[in-house]
């Protein structure tokens, strides 16, 4: 197997240690680079990749949407997500995926049996990854979603994946609406190391909510930390990015990997 990832910058992607990872653990006979690509040698560089027998290539910033045009084919989720993060190459064609909202299923799944059907959630965000996190839910038969954002002509146009099953209220009034879901995502930067925290108070949530949180640096957000402490289950943001990698591995190697402490373990570090 020959794959990598690619973007600009690329030094932190963890990506590498992820695929690397599998590869050992499978003894499969492979490599899995850091590639770092500049915007404008894009499509050189790809046809490079390709030349030199690549399997496929996961896609970063700031690449997720101009790949679309260089790729032969892009599947659905790809489209309405609006950004490739994996590509597959066969027989020298370019077949563009995004694995985001598989991602993020996943791993809600795998800390728990979850019916998306019978819950709704509060989303807090309207950027890329929410884009992803909307898809999957609604794939799943999500039964409503509020979706709140800072800017709010941007939820306006995530409302357009769904609009009768998607509804936006203001940012300000978030927390009025905490006694209506089963599920509470933060798809915001808030709370990452160096931005500032997300400052909620979950007074009217059920104790019952799931309550998930994309970031994972730190892992235990501010967010995360209230909701344990007053009993709610949580989801860490880590496993999305550790399960959207699998549907990749896949396509290149054949093998479906897992997911494990010791991987996050070694991704955290
Ligand atoms: P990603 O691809 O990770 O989703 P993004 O597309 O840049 O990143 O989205 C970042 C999200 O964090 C947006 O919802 C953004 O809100 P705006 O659309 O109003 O910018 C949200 N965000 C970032 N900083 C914020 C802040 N200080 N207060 C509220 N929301 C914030």
């Amino acid at each position: 197997m020959k794959a990598g990832v690619i973007g600009y910058p690329i030094q932190h992607s963890k990506s590498p240690v992820i695929h690397q990872y599998w590869l050992d653990k499978h003894k499969i006979n492979g490599s899995y680079q850091s590639i770092e690509i500049k915007p404008e040698n894009l499509e050189v560089k790809i046809r490079e990749l390709v030349n030199q027998g690549y399997n496929g290539f996961n896609v970063t910033i700031p690449h997720k949407e101009n790949i679309f045009k260089i790729c032969d084919e892009v599947n659905e989720a790809a489209k309405k997500i609006g950004a490739v993060n994996t590509v597959v190459i066969k027989d020298k064609k370019l077949f563009g995926t995004n694995t985001d909202a598989f991602g993020f299923i996943q791993n809600i799944k795998s800390c728990q049996p979850i019916d998306f059907s019978k819950k709704k959630a509060l989303i807090l965000g309207a950027g890329g990854a929410s884009r992803a996190i909307i898809f999957g839910l609604l794939e799943e038969g999500v039964q409503e979603i509020i979706l709140t954002n800072r800017t709010i002509e941007k939820a306006e146009k995530l409302k357009q994946l769904n609009p009768q099953k998607i509804k936006i209220i203001n940012w300000e009034e978030k927390e009025n609406f905490l006694n209506q879901v089963d599920l509470l995502i933060n798809t915001t930067s808030l709370g990452m190391k160096d931005q500032n925290p997300l400052t909620i108070n979950l007074e009217n949530l059920s104790s019952k909510a799931l309550v998930t949180d994309i970031v994972y640096n730190p892992l235990m957000t501010s967010l995360l930390t209230q909701a344990k402490d007053r009993g709610n289950p949580i989801v860490t943001g880590i496993g999305m990015l550790l399960h959207q990698a699998r549907p990749a591995f896949e396509a290149w190697t054949g093998i479906m990997p897992e997911v494990t402490k010791d991987l996050e373990q070694k991704v955290l570090l």
